[in-house]
Protein backbone atom coordinates (compact mmCIF):
# COMPACT_ATOMS: atom_id res chain seq x y z
CA UNK A 1 0.00 0.00 0.00
CA UNK A 2 1.42 3.51 -1.21
CA UNK A 3 -0.30 6.19 1.67
CA UNK A 4 0.88 10.28 1.79
CA UNK A 5 -0.35 11.67 4.99
CA UNK A 6 -0.90 14.98 4.85
CA UNK A 7 -2.30 18.40 7.15
CA UNK A 8 -0.79 21.26 9.13
CA UNK A 9 1.81 21.01 11.64
CA UNK A 10 -0.34 19.40 15.31
CA UNK A 11 -2.95 17.68 12.96
CA UNK A 12 -1.92 14.29 13.93
CA UNK A 13 0.08 12.80 10.65
CA UNK A 14 2.54 10.92 13.64
CA UNK A 15 -0.18 9.65 15.45
CA UNK A 16 -2.04 8.43 13.06
CA UNK A 17 1.39 6.84 11.42
CA UNK A 18 2.05 4.63 14.53
CA UNK A 19 -1.46 3.34 14.80
CA UNK A 20 -1.54 2.59 10.42
CA UNK A 21 1.77 0.76 10.44
CA UNK A 22 0.19 -1.61 13.25
CA UNK A 23 -2.41 -2.46 10.76
CA UNK A 24 -0.17 -2.54 7.83
CA UNK A 25 3.24 -3.95 6.86
CA UNK A 26 5.05 -0.82 5.78
CA UNK A 27 7.58 1.80 6.90
CA UNK A 28 6.32 5.12 8.41
CA UNK A 29 8.56 7.55 6.64
CA UNK A 30 8.76 11.13 8.16
CA UNK A 31 11.14 13.73 6.10
CA UNK A 32 10.88 15.82 9.42
CA UNK A 33 11.92 12.50 11.41
CA UNK A 34 15.02 12.28 8.71
CA UNK A 35 15.31 15.74 8.77
CA UNK A 36 15.50 15.83 12.61
CA UNK A 37 18.36 12.65 12.71
CA UNK A 38 20.53 14.75 10.25
CA UNK A 39 20.94 17.94 12.23
CA UNK A 40 21.26 15.53 15.66
CA UNK A 41 24.19 13.79 13.97
CA UNK A 42 25.42 17.13 12.50
CA UNK A 43 25.63 15.94 8.81
CA UNK A 44 25.87 18.26 5.62
CA UNK A 45 22.07 17.97 5.05
CA UNK A 46 21.24 18.85 8.67
CA UNK A 47 23.55 21.67 8.68
CA UNK A 48 21.63 22.85 5.49
CA UNK A 49 18.33 22.33 6.84
CA UNK A 50 18.36 23.70 10.50
CA UNK A 51 18.26 27.03 10.04
CA UNK A 52 15.21 26.72 8.29
CA UNK A 53 13.42 24.35 10.32
CA UNK A 54 14.06 25.79 13.19
CA UNK A 55 11.78 29.04 12.24
CA UNK A 56 9.21 27.35 10.68
CA UNK A 57 10.09 27.40 7.29
CA UNK A 58 9.94 24.73 4.56
CA UNK A 59 13.51 22.88 3.40
CA UNK A 60 14.46 23.65 -0.31
CA UNK A 61 13.22 21.28 -2.82
CA UNK A 62 16.12 19.51 -4.31
CA UNK A 63 17.99 18.86 -0.63
CA UNK A 64 14.17 16.81 0.30
CA UNK A 65 13.68 15.08 -2.97
CA UNK A 66 16.86 13.74 -3.06
CA UNK A 67 16.60 12.38 0.78
CA UNK A 68 12.62 10.70 -0.30
CA UNK A 69 14.13 8.97 -3.80
CA UNK A 70 16.70 7.36 -2.18
CA UNK A 71 14.59 5.91 1.17
CA UNK A 72 12.17 4.85 -1.21
CA UNK A 73 14.28 2.35 -2.87
CA UNK A 74 15.53 0.71 0.57
CA UNK A 75 14.25 -2.63 0.93
CA UNK A 76 11.99 -1.88 3.76
CA UNK A 77 9.57 0.00 1.13
CA UNK A 78 8.79 -3.10 -1.17
CA UNK A 79 5.42 -3.70 0.22
CA UNK A 80 4.47 0.11 -0.14
CA UNK A 81 5.42 3.55 2.42
CA UNK A 82 3.65 5.69 4.59
CA UNK A 83 5.00 8.97 3.33
CA UNK A 84 4.19 11.27 6.13
CA UNK A 85 5.22 15.25 5.54
CA UNK A 86 6.20 14.93 2.12
CA UNK A 87 5.40 16.24 -0.60
CA UNK A 88 4.85 19.77 0.85
CA UNK A 89 5.35 21.81 -2.51
CA UNK A 90 4.30 21.69 -5.87
CA UNK A 91 7.74 21.32 -6.97
CA UNK A 92 7.91 18.11 -4.24
CA UNK A 93 4.63 16.68 -5.60
CA UNK A 94 5.41 16.56 -8.97
CA UNK A 95 8.97 15.29 -9.02
CA UNK A 96 7.48 12.66 -6.22
CA UNK A 97 4.92 11.58 -8.76
CA UNK A 98 7.49 11.32 -11.69
CA UNK A 99 9.79 9.15 -9.35
CA UNK A 100 6.71 7.10 -7.78
CA UNK A 101 5.84 5.87 -11.61
CA UNK A 102 9.28 5.34 -12.64
CA UNK A 103 10.15 2.82 -9.68
CA UNK A 104 6.74 1.26 -9.72
CA UNK A 105 5.10 2.54 -6.41
CA UNK A 106 2.37 4.90 -7.47
CA UNK A 107 0.74 6.80 -4.70
CA UNK A 108 -2.40 4.88 -4.01
CA UNK A 109 -4.11 7.01 -1.37
CA UNK A 110 -3.91 10.55 0.28
CA UNK A 111 -5.20 11.28 3.36
CA UNK A 112 -5.49 15.13 3.75
CA UNK A 113 -6.42 15.73 8.04
CA UNK A 114 -8.23 18.62 8.72
CA UNK A 115 -8.08 20.64 11.87
CA UNK A 116 -8.64 24.31 12.98
CA UNK A 117 -5.80 26.75 14.15
CA UNK A 118 -6.85 27.13 17.77
CA UNK A 119 -6.94 23.05 18.58
CA UNK A 120 -3.42 23.18 16.23
CA UNK A 121 -1.90 24.93 18.68
CA UNK A 122 -3.01 23.40 21.61
CA UNK A 123 -2.23 20.35 20.80
CA UNK A 124 1.33 21.87 19.55
CA UNK A 125 2.14 23.78 22.41
CA UNK A 126 1.17 20.32 24.50
CA UNK A 127 3.35 18.01 22.54
CA UNK A 128 6.12 16.04 24.14
CA UNK A 129 8.36 13.63 22.24
CA UNK A 130 10.73 10.60 23.25
CA UNK A 131 14.26 11.96 22.86
CA UNK A 132 15.38 8.05 22.01
CA UNK A 133 12.40 6.28 20.68
CA UNK A 134 10.22 9.35 19.17
CA UNK A 135 7.27 8.20 21.44
CA UNK A 136 4.21 11.14 20.53
CA UNK A 137 2.70 12.70 23.83
CA UNK A 138 0.74 15.42 25.00
CA UNK A 139 0.74 16.70 28.20
CA UNK A 140 -3.75 16.50 28.58
CA UNK A 141 -4.76 14.51 25.70
CA UNK A 142 -1.93 11.75 25.91
CA UNK A 143 0.12 12.49 29.33
CA UNK A 144 2.74 9.57 29.77
CA UNK A 145 2.43 7.35 32.90
CA UNK A 146 5.52 9.28 34.89
CA UNK A 147 5.71 12.99 33.95
CA UNK A 148 8.88 13.43 31.92
CA UNK A 149 9.65 10.15 31.12
CA UNK A 150 8.88 7.69 27.99
CA UNK A 151 6.37 4.58 28.87
CA UNK A 152 8.30 3.08 25.59
CA UNK A 153 11.73 3.17 27.05
CA UNK A 154 12.19 4.85 29.62
CA UNK A 155 13.69 8.15 28.32
CA UNK A 156 13.61 11.92 28.57
CA UNK A 157 11.11 13.28 26.78
CA UNK A 158 11.19 16.85 25.09
CA UNK A 159 9.59 19.63 23.38
CA UNK A 160 10.55 20.82 19.82
CA UNK A 161 12.19 23.80 19.15
CA UNK A 162 9.64 24.79 16.49
CA UNK A 163 6.75 23.60 18.97
CA UNK A 164 5.73 27.36 19.64
CA UNK A 165 2.40 29.62 18.89
CA UNK A 166 4.82 32.01 17.16
CA UNK A 167 6.57 29.36 14.78
CA UNK A 168 3.24 27.87 14.46
CA UNK A 169 2.19 30.51 12.53
CA UNK A 170 4.89 30.36 10.14
CA UNK A 171 3.95 26.44 9.56
CA UNK A 172 0.69 27.31 8.92
CA UNK A 173 1.10 29.89 6.12
CA UNK A 174 3.60 27.77 4.41
CA UNK A 175 0.90 24.93 4.93
CA UNK A 176 -1.89 26.92 3.22
CA UNK A 177 0.29 28.71 0.83
CA UNK A 178 2.66 25.51 -0.68
CA UNK A 179 1.18 22.55 0.83
CA UNK A 180 -2.53 22.71 0.69
CA UNK A 181 -2.36 23.17 -3.03
CA UNK A 182 -1.28 19.57 -3.38
CA UNK A 183 -4.68 18.35 -2.05
CA UNK A 184 -6.12 20.02 -4.84
CA UNK A 185 -3.38 18.46 -7.27
CA UNK A 186 -4.23 14.87 -6.40
CA UNK A 187 -7.92 15.70 -5.98
CA UNK A 188 -9.23 15.04 -9.56
CA UNK A 189 -6.76 11.80 -9.54
CA UNK A 190 -9.30 10.00 -7.19
CA UNK A 191 -7.16 9.39 -4.53
CA UNK A 192 -7.42 12.09 -1.92
CA UNK A 193 -9.51 11.11 1.40
CA UNK A 194 -10.40 14.32 3.58
CA UNK A 195 -9.98 12.84 7.60
CA UNK A 196 -11.52 15.28 10.13
CA UNK A 197 -9.01 15.04 12.96
CA UNK A 198 -10.47 17.68 14.87
CA UNK A 199 -11.72 15.49 17.55
CA UNK A 200 -10.51 11.98 19.61
CA UNK A 201 -7.33 10.07 17.72
CA UNK A 202 -10.03 6.99 18.15
CA UNK A 203 -12.06 9.27 16.29
CA UNK A 204 -9.82 9.91 13.79
CA UNK A 205 -8.32 6.64 13.08
CA UNK A 206 -12.25 4.88 12.25
CA UNK A 207 -11.82 6.97 9.48
CA UNK A 208 -8.38 6.84 8.43
CA UNK A 209 -8.99 2.77 8.69
CA UNK A 210 -12.45 3.03 6.29
CA UNK A 211 -10.53 5.42 3.80
CA UNK A 212 -7.56 2.53 3.78
CA UNK A 213 -10.17 -0.57 3.35
CA UNK A 214 -11.28 1.15 0.03
CA UNK A 215 -7.65 0.62 -1.43
CA UNK A 216 -6.44 -2.30 0.21
P1 LIG B 1 7.38 17.76 10.49
O1 LIG B 1 8.17 17.02 11.50
O2 LIG B 1 6.78 17.01 9.35
O3 LIG B 1 6.33 18.63 11.28
P2 LIG B 1 4.84 19.14 10.95
O4 LIG B 1 4.30 18.86 9.61
O5 LIG B 1 4.88 20.54 11.38
O6 LIG B 1 3.98 18.18 11.79
P3 LIG B 1 4.16 17.80 13.24
O7 LIG B 1 5.16 16.69 13.39
O8 LIG B 1 4.42 19.04 14.05
O9 LIG B 1 2.71 17.34 13.64
P4 LIG B 1 1.88 16.00 13.39
O10 LIG B 1 0.81 16.27 12.40
O11 LIG B 1 2.78 14.81 13.13
O12 LIG B 1 1.21 15.87 14.81
P5 LIG B 1 1.40 14.80 16.01
O13 LIG B 1 0.86 13.46 15.62
O14 LIG B 1 2.79 14.84 16.57
O15 LIG B 1 8.29 18.92 9.84
C1 LIG B 1 9.08 19.79 10.63
C2 LIG B 1 9.86 20.72 9.74
O16 LIG B 1 10.74 19.96 8.87
C3 LIG B 1 9.04 21.58 8.77
O17 LIG B 1 8.57 22.75 9.38
C4 LIG B 1 10.11 21.86 7.68
O18 LIG B 1 11.03 22.85 8.07
C5 LIG B 1 10.84 20.55 7.58
N1 LIG B 1 10.28 19.63 6.57
C6 LIG B 1 9.72 18.40 6.81
N2 LIG B 1 9.32 17.85 5.66
C7 LIG B 1 9.60 18.73 4.67
C8 LIG B 1 9.40 18.73 3.28
N3 LIG B 1 8.80 17.69 2.65
N4 LIG B 1 9.82 19.81 2.56
C9 LIG B 1 10.40 20.84 3.15
N5 LIG B 1 10.62 20.92 4.50
C10 LIG B 1 10.22 19.87 5.25
O19 LIG B 1 0.36 15.42 17.07
C11 LIG B 1 0.63 16.66 17.69
C12 LIG B 1 0.23 16.60 19.18
O20 LIG B 1 -1.17 16.46 19.27
C13 LIG B 1 0.82 15.40 19.95
O21 LIG B 1 1.16 15.82 21.24
C14 LIG B 1 -0.32 14.35 19.99
O22 LIG B 1 -0.25 13.56 21.16
C15 LIG B 1 -1.55 15.26 19.97
N6 LIG B 1 -2.64 14.69 19.19
C16 LIG B 1 -2.57 14.12 17.96
N7 LIG B 1 -3.79 13.73 17.54
C17 LIG B 1 -4.66 14.12 18.54
C18 LIG B 1 -6.07 14.03 18.69
N8 LIG B 1 -6.87 13.48 17.73
N9 LIG B 1 -6.62 14.53 19.81
C19 LIG B 1 -5.85 15.11 20.78
N10 LIG B 1 -4.51 15.20 20.70
C20 LIG B 1 -3.91 14.73 19.58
Amino acid sequence: MNILIMGPAGAGKGTMSDLIIKHYDIPHISTGDMLRENVKNNTELGQQAKAYMNTGKLVPDELINAMVEKRLLEDDCQKGYLLDGFPRTLVQAKAFEEMAERIGKPVECVLALEVGFDTLADRITGRRICSKCGAIYHLRHHPSKKEGICDECGSELTQRKDDTVEQLKVRMDEYEAKTAPIIEYFEPKGVVTRIDASKDADFTFAQVKEALGKVA
